[in-house]
């Protein structure tokens, strides 16, 4: 089976417009990439089927879009000002910053800077807690009272809407609240493309539950949300659970997995689900003096529901499905790479070829069968290149559909139909389009 290097993912992601490397003209800026014309396709079909997964096919979900500027309290509450730091060390030698788990060991213990290779003491050059959190400030006044962070996860914004969302929506355990949306974290070590940046996006479900039903609900999240990855076409020998041994899990966490993708650098977290117990609400409620326990009519009680977070990111997400759908072939001894992206997360669904573009009516009746389609599927005309080129870089960006407007079309009313992965062809009736695309699940 195929497996696709960095080196090839990154350079497709440049040459067909997925993503490019931010502030380019201006040399970059550290770790910061952008989205390009294919990649916020992708991103937008990731989030809908999400959304639709996690919020609109279920009863018990509702969702949000809180801002990303937050009290500063909600980050004392969170743990995140206090809590929120790699420990740091740097290298007397060549004067770079590392985590201290990043550093390397040589045979006889000792830490090694892993750049220039120089041994680090860390008993007379001891780590310093950094934190995390992005600064900034509200308003003209830059002091202290004025610091607020840009949230490095969507989660709080959730916490602390939790009553918000039972007053207005008349909820009763269990049910969760889903968001989308940016997070940033000062990352000390970026890196592996989209994997680990500075801003990016998350997926966040928090799901409240009786304390009683927590276990059940956790492993009921493990198993939805690793369907989710398989369903869109991730392949299962790629996908593992991790589940976190005691030492790894934060103090107040009663469990946590991982799912995990093998990535050309190896296996790594795409999204988390943990049974974070009542640690949350309870500091929300601490901090901000209000109460934030649930009430319970049946039973006449007020408590604190437990929580379960599902909590994935969409760049690594959107990375795992370009590694995984990425594939070279051999066609005809030509070399042929296809993007087998899931129907559902495939930037393009048809492009309309005109066999000859310099055949006005071709082209006419080419534009005619976007403006109808169009309406339905996302649709795109090309005629930049040969018809053998077109079909080449269609299959890179993952186009299910080519469509080919030739002579006798304008005879027999009739276009060829190729499909993506089989490049079987089919000749199909104008009047009969739509129907043949609705027919393939489009
Ligand atoms: N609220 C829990 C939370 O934020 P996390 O494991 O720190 O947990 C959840 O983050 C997910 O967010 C990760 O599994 C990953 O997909 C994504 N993520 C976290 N940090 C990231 C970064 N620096 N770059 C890209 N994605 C990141």
């Amino acid at each position: 089976m195929f497996s696709a290097s960095m080196e090839q993912i990154v350079s497709l992601c440049k040459r067909r417009g997925f993503i490019f490397p931010g502030s380019e003209i201006y040399g970059g800026l550290g770790s910061t990439w952008d989205y390009g014309p294919l990649g916020v396709e992708l991103k937008r079909n990731l989030k809908q089927a999400w959304w639709k997964s996690v919020v609109h096919e279920r009863e018990d979900m509702e969702g949000l879009d809180a801002a990303i500027l937050m009290h500063p309290a909600t980050w004392k509450a969170s743990g995140h000002v206090d809590g929120f730091t790699d420990p740091l060390v740097d290298c007397k030698s060549c004067k770079r910053r590392f985590r201290v788990d990043h550093l390397k060991e040589d045979k006889n213990k000792q830490k090694k800077c892993p750049d220039c290779g120089q041994v680090i003491d860390l008993e007379k050059n001891p780590p310093r807690l950094f934190n995390l959190m992005l600064k900034t400030y509200l308003g003209p006044v830059e002091d202290e009272s004025a610091i607020t962070y840009l949230r490095p996860e969507t989660a709080q914004g959730i916490f602390v809407n939790f009553i918000n969302v039972i007053d207005s929506r008349h909820r009763k355990l269990p049910f969760g609240i889903a968001q989308i949306g940016k997070s940033f974290r000062n990352e000390i070590t970026p890196g592996n493309f989209t994997f680990r940046t500075r801003e990016f996006e998350q997926m966040e479900i928090e799901y409240f539950v009786k304390p009683d039903d927590a276990g059940l609900w956790y492993k009921e999240w493990v198993a939805a949300r690793e369907k989710w990855y398989l369903d869109l076409g991730v392949k299962k020998d790629k996908l593992r659970l991790r589940v976190h041994p005691k030492e790894e899990l934060a103090h107040y966490a009663i469990g946590c997995t991982d799912i995990e993708y093998l990535f050309p650098f190896g296996w790594s977290e795409l999204e988390g689900i943990a049974n974070r117990g009542d640690f949350d609400l309870k500091q929300h409620a601490q901090f901000s003096g209000k109460d934030l326990r649930f009430y319970e009519q049946a039973s006449n009680q007020r408590y604190l529901p437990y929580v379960i977070e599902p909590s994935g990111g969409v760049d690594r997400a959107a990375l795992a499905f370009l590694v995984d759908a990425y594939r070279e072939e051999e066609v005809k001894g030509a070399k042929r790479v296809v993007l087998g992206l899931h129907k559902n997360l495939a930037p393009y669904k048809i492009a309309v070829l005109p066999l000859l573009k310099k055949r006005d009516d071709i082209v006419i009746l080419a534009k005619k069968i976007i403006s109808g389609l169009g309406k339905k599927f996302v649709v795109k005309y090309d005629d930049t290149a040969s018809i053998g080129k077109l079909y080449r870089r269609q299959d890179e960006i993952g186009t299910l559909y080519c469509l080919t407007v030739d002579v006798e079309s304008l005879q027999d009313d009739k276009v060829t139909v190729r499909d993506r992965d089989s490049m079987l062809q089919d000749r199909v009736s104008l009047d009969k389009l739509e129907e043949y695309f609705n027919d393939k699940g489009l």
